[in-house]
């Protein structure tokens, strides 16, 4: 994961149903990323030390979660999954070395980054995850309900 402040747009990101991919766990987890990034992008300087560690902590949970689902019932094709886990921990615990040693400067663009990586990683290689753990808990594929966001009272 490069990080560079210029090319990456600071867009907030927010929690949507859109986001949900049908195994609950995974979405109870997928939700508090959502805040724990949104909670750095947000921070005010003093704070964000503090907002980096427990998106830090979060990562850990959130990714021993994900390789554990993978190597417990064998889900094929882990390998890349699990390294691009270990790939963005890499990048975070960087961030925080560096700002542990006084230098915030990469700690909005490392959220700004993982906003813009979470949909591509969740779409790609979360939701074949969430399908295989649905499979075979419920031995079919997951069914996602998600709210209208439209105005209802168009609505038929
Ligand atoms: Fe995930
Ligand atoms: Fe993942």
């Amino acid at each position: 994961m490069t990080l560079s402040p210029e090319t990456i747009a600071p867009t907030a990101i927010t929690w949507c149903d859109d986001m949900l991919l049908g195994y609950t766990p995974m979405d109870h987890v997928h939700e508090e990323f959502v805040h724990c990034v949104a909670a750095v992008q947000a921070a005010s300087d003093d704070r964000l030390l503090q907002a980096v560690q427990r998106l830090q902590e979060h990562l850990k949970r959130h990714f021993d979660d994900e390789n554990h689902w993978m190597t417990e019932h064998n889900f094929p094709a882990k390998e890349c999954h699990i390294n691009e886990h270990a790939a963005v921990q890499a990048t975070v615990s960087d961030v925080l070395a560096q700002m542990q040693q006084g230098n915030a400067t990469n700690a909005r663009p490392l959220a700004n980054e993982l906003a813009a990586w979470f949909p591509g990683h969740a779409t790609y290689l979360d939701s074949a995850l969430a399908h295989w753990m649905c499979k075979l808990r419920l031995g079919g594929k997951p069914v996602v309900l998600r709210r209208s966001l439209g105005n209802s009272d168009t609505q038929p």
